[in-house]
């Protein structure tokens, strides 16, 4: 799968904007404040439904402006389809696939799937948990649908939850309320945590071989899921049951709910190393790309369709050897870079735009376009 097309109208600093993709590497070149990073935010909002950036989705549309449209041609293997986001000043957005408005989010997610890595995607190692949740949770849902449905039934069984425990006033009738609640919650819960532990079994061999190749096998990258380890979705239960029963007078002094899958992590390491806590910044970096790789491996086993890869300024943090490396990895996706400065000798079949105050011109186009 790749884009063929995309134009955009008042979003972000872009007034009207309208580029031809390559299938491979597109690199867009420009000075800092151009709109970078914003041409790649238009194409991550219309894949996953929002923004890597912001939840306020008024802050998208150019300055001054009332409304925004993006319009995405994607080239899949037997046919060609149209996505369009339409965002509007009082934060009503409207998303329509081939003309047809859709009437939830959960529709458009996976309809073109993306990886995107950003410098500040190293927080996928370095930061708290909820940055690996949100990996898991954001990667799941664009192979599967029914994850996204689970995900959105949690949050919102947690919160009524949540409430129930702030509420009661007596620990007494509380135990007497919440197993109505309880059994919902662990079936669902259940489910989610079946769904990362399958995920994490198919990423960790990839991402291991690709660090290990990438670090001319001096790392072994070891991926785990920390929360529940079993396989059966009827232990996952009984033991989430039992869990939430052992916290559940804590959770009533606390006033949420301290167990489950929004509280579960992925265990990083390297050579046998903790690399959240005690990774160094160039271990943590390489630690995520490789996993980002396994990431688009994975969906085009299961998607059978290439994923798109967005990568936003990254490759001005690798050496040369190690960029070289990485873009040799990546040679058969639809790559869609930003940079500040592109050396042609690292890939000199790539497409090259460049980007000045929110124009985007073709500087050197190397490809036939298909
Ligand atoms: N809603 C908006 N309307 C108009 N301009 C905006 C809006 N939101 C952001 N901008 C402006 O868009 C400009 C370009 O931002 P962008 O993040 O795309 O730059 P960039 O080319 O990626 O730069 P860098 O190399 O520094 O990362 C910024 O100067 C920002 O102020
Ligand atoms: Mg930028």
């Amino acid at each position: 799968m790749y884009i063929k097309s995309i134009k955009l109208q008042n979003f972000r600093n872009y007034a009207s904007c309208d580029v031809n993709l390559y299938p491979h590497l597109n690199v867009f070149v420009g000075s800092n404040a151009q709109g970078k990073t914003n041409f790649l935010e238009s194409i991550y909002l219309s894949s996953i439904g929002k923004s890597p950036k912001t939840n306020r989705e008024k802050d998208l549309i150019k300055w001054g402006e009332s409304h925004s449209n993006i319009k995405v041609t994607v080239k899949k293997e037997f046919f060609e389809e149209e996505i369009e986001i339409f965002l509007r000043n009082d934060n009503k957005k409207a998303v329509k696939i081939n003309s047809i408005a859709i009437k939830k989010i959960g529709d458009l997610i996976g309809e073109m799937p993306v990886v995107y890595f950003a410098p500040d995607e190293i927080g996928l190692i370095k930061d708290g948990p909820s940055y690996r949740r949100r990996f898991m949770d954001i990667d799941i849902s664009q192979l599967n649908k029914t994850y996204f449905y689970l995900l959105c039934k949690y949050e919102k069984l947690l919160n009524e939850r949540n409430k129930l425990l702030k509420q009661t006033k007596s620990f007494d009738v509380l135990q007497q309320t919440i197993d109505l609640w309880d059994t919902q919650l662990c079936d669902t819960a259940s489910k989610i945590i079946l769904f990362r532990l399958n995920f994490i079994e198919k990423i960790k061999i990839p991402a291991k071989e690709t660090h290990f190749r990438i670090t001319n096998q001096k790392e072994e990258l070891n991926i785990s899921y920390q929360g529940i380890n079993n396989f059966s979705l009827n232990e996952i239960k009984l033991k989430l049951q039992k869990m939430y029963k052992e916290k559940l007078k804590s959770d009533f002094d606390l006033g949420f709910t301290s167990v489950g899958p929004h509280r579960d992590d992925i265990e990083i390491k390297i050579n046998n190393i903790d690399i959240r806590n005690f990774g160094s910044q160039g271990q943590q970096r390489l630690a995520t790309l490789s996993l980002k790789i396994a990431e688009l491996n994975l969906f085009e086993a299961e998607l059978k369709e290439k994923p798109i890869l967005l990568l936003d300024d990254v490759l001005s943090e690798l050496d040369q050897t190690r960029c070289k490396n990485f873009l040799n990895e990546i040679k058969n996706y639809q790559t869609i870079l930003t940079t500040t400065k592109f050396n042609k000798k690292l890939d000199s079949e790539s497409a090259i735009f460049n980007v000045k105050n929110a124009v985007i011109t073709l500087h050197k186009d190397f490809r036939e376009q298909n």
